[in-house]
């Protein structure tokens, strides 16, 4: 039994080991500049020796006018599960600028000292070091994603990082996104991203690769960035050209609202519940839209009743806990929108 777990454990830490690419991080941090002037920044799954974020905020300290970095790394308490896990202590490093002025990140200038755990963030001692943080920026663990979102925002954290597209209509993650608590970054809206992986990481699928530096790499799609910090673009709203006919939108079997298979084609003239494909955050502006609910497995289970009064559900027996139906046919994911009242005046 306690190998199984201890299998289980590995295998997921290995499903963990992703090291972000600069580029990506560059890309969507140039949108949050004046969010961390005289702020304390902590990377909180991130050896600070190996990731990217921390050589990113300590290069970027001075232009950003930073007030701290800190970053602390995890160890699990078997240290053959990483590659990189030549430290057999979790650290936390500290960095305040720039001192002597010669524009390198000098050895005296970041403090390492040793954490008494493994640096899991859900530890006491990693909490105490969260308490102190402005703005959390990383790529956390994927098989932990909900827990530490959950954790951020216990503790008021303002935060940027990293998780799969999916995390946004799981039960925990979908109510911060009604209420404005969670939203997608600038930067990535489509496609995959390359990481970086242990140099024993297994190259058998065709995602995997070795790039021109030697170092091993996955292209994993559906990668976003989350946050609750704001920027100007999340604003703009969608230009909407198409008129609304029945035909073309047809109303659901289960609810009452009609479907949309492409964001762009969302007619501009209807002002019910429209469902439309989970890509639709990718555009979403809450100045033009509120998100009612989704129409998923979970929303019989979860949705609140008043909310299942107002989309007038109705379960199907294809609908399988609660996906929209249409003529008998169960559909993807939908979220279920409806158009501000101000946006509705416009046109
Ligand atoms: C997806 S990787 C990203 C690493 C780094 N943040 C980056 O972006 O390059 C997630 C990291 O979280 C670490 N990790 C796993 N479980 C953790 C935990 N409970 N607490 C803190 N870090 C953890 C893993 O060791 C792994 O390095």
């Amino acid at each position: 039994m306690g190998d199984t777990t201890g299998l289980q454990a590995a295998k997921r830490a290995k499903k963990d080991e992703f090291y972000t690419q600069r580029v990506d991080i560059e890309n969507e941090l140039r949108h949050y500049k004046p969010h961390f002037k005289g702020k304390v920044v902590l990377c909180n799954c991130d050896d600070p020796r190996q990731s990217e974020f921390f050589k990113y905020f300590t290069e970027n300290f001075e232009k950003l006018g930073l007030k701290r970095l800190i970053a602390t790394c995890y160890k699990s308490q078997d240290v053959d599960l990483f590659s990189q896990g030549e430290c057999k202590r979790a650290v936390y490093q500290i960095y305040e600028g720039d001192k002597n002025g010669n524009m390198t990140v000098d050895d005296d200038e970041v403090s390492i000292r040793y954490l008494e755990g493994d640096g899991d963030f859900r530890s006491a001692e990693c909490i105490e070091i969260l308490k102190q943080a402005d703005i959390v920026v990383t790529n956390p663990p994927f098989s932990l994603f909900r827990e530490y979102v959950a954790q951020l925002i216990k503790y008021k954290k303002k935060f940027l990082i990293i998780g799969n597209v999916n995390s946004l209509i799981c039960k925990e993650i979908f109510p911060l996104v009604i209420h404005g608590d969670l939203w997608l970054g600038a930067s990535i809206h489509s496609g995959d991203r390359k990481f970086g992986v242990p140099d024993d990481y297994p190259l058998d699928a065709a995602s995997c690769g070795v790039d021109e530096n030697g170092q091993r790499f996955i292209r994993v799609k559906g990668v976003r960035w989350f946050t609750n910090l704001d920027y100007p673009q999340r604003h703009e709203t969608i230009p909407l050209y198409k008129k609304y006919t029945p035909e073309e939108f047809p109303r659901y079997d289960n609810y009452d609202a009609i479907n949309v298979d492409k964001t762009a084609d969302i007619p501009y003239d209807f002002n019910g519940i429209i469902g439309v494909p989970v890509t639709f955050m990718d555009k979403y502006s809450p100045e033009q839209f509120d998100i009612v609910w989704q129409a998923s497995g979970n929303t019989r289970a979860c949705a609140p009743k008043e909310v299942l009064q107002l989309l007038e559900y109705h379960a199907h027996p294809e609908d399988r806990g609660g996906c929209a139906v249409i003529n008998g046919k169960r559909m993807y994911t939908r979220i279920l929108i409806r158009r501000r009242k101000e946006e509705g005046k416009k046109s």
